[in-house]
């Protein structure tokens, strides 16, 4: 979910080279590097439009899938705020849309289409080292660190009304990659971050609950 470019296109990339059917999202009509994939990988990568901010756009996108079940619903969609400044600068409106994004956009998505996850398959969110407020000793990135921060919590209780269950949850950190949102001066290629990332949520597959880890596996503190 959330796949024209970034992060999330390179997951589909991975994910199409392994040979793994893959319905990837779009915001809009337009067309972006998805398609470029899309046409590479006929038949193998099929292209949906979703905002996470719309639920009606969600609501349609359960419809349309009626009944097809997949090992992994991946939601990697995310914002940051511009310009960037402490909580209290931020204007409503930008807190609104990075909040709403970034925390009750994925749980929407995974509420809505948790149904055509497979009982024993993984159910994922990109969130971010930043949501760690363990870590957060330097502070900067105030918004967006809530943001995230807000994500793990709705993800915990999320978690404690499906114990029990086999599906795997999983709050990813992929490290600071270089992408339009992680900017040029980024520690990660996209190159060092996804494949790790993805053999990450391979090895997660089969073990229940809730799971807050980087792209190398380990796990991050709350
Ligand atoms: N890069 C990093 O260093 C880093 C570090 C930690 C966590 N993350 C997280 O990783 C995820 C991807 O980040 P990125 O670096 O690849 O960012 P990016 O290059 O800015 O890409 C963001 C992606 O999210 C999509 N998106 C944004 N708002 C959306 C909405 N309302 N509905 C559907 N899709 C939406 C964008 O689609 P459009 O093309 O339509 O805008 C785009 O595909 C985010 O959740 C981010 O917070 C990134």
């Amino acid at each position: 979910m959330g796949a024209s470019r970034g992060l999330g296109l390179a997951l589909a990339e991975q994910w199409a080279r392994d040979g793994r059917q893959v319905v990837a999202t779009v915001r809009g009509s337009g067309r972006s590097r998805l398609h470029d994939l899309a046409d590479a990988h006929a038949g193998t990568v099929e292209i949906e439009s979703v905002d996470i901010t719309d639920p009606s756009t969600i609501t349609a996108l359960d419809a349309r899938l009626a009944d097809r079940k997949f090992d992994l619903l991946f939601v990697n969609a995310g914002v940051t705020n511009e310009p960037e400044g402490t909580v209290a600068e931020t204007s409503t409106e930008e807190f609104t849309r990075v909040m709403v994004t970034n925390a009750l956009g994925p749980l929407r998505v995974i509420e809505t289409l948790s149904e055509h996850v497979e009982p024993g398959g993984t159910i994922g969110i990109m969130s971010s080292g930043q949501g760690s407020v363990t870590n957060n000793v330097r502070g900067g990135h105030e918004v967006y660190r809530g943001s995230k921060a807000a994500l793990n919590t709705f993800m915990r209780s999320y978690a404690a009304r499906h114990e029990g269950e086999r599906r795997t949850l999983v709050l990813m950190a992929p490290g600071w990659v270089r992408t339009e949102m992680g900017g040029p001066d980024a520690r990660l290629s996209i190159e060092d971050s996804i494949p790790n990332l993805v053999k990450t949520l391979d090895a997660l597959r089969g073990a229940p609950g809730l799971h807050y880890v980087d792209y190398l596996g380990r796990t991050v503190p709350w």
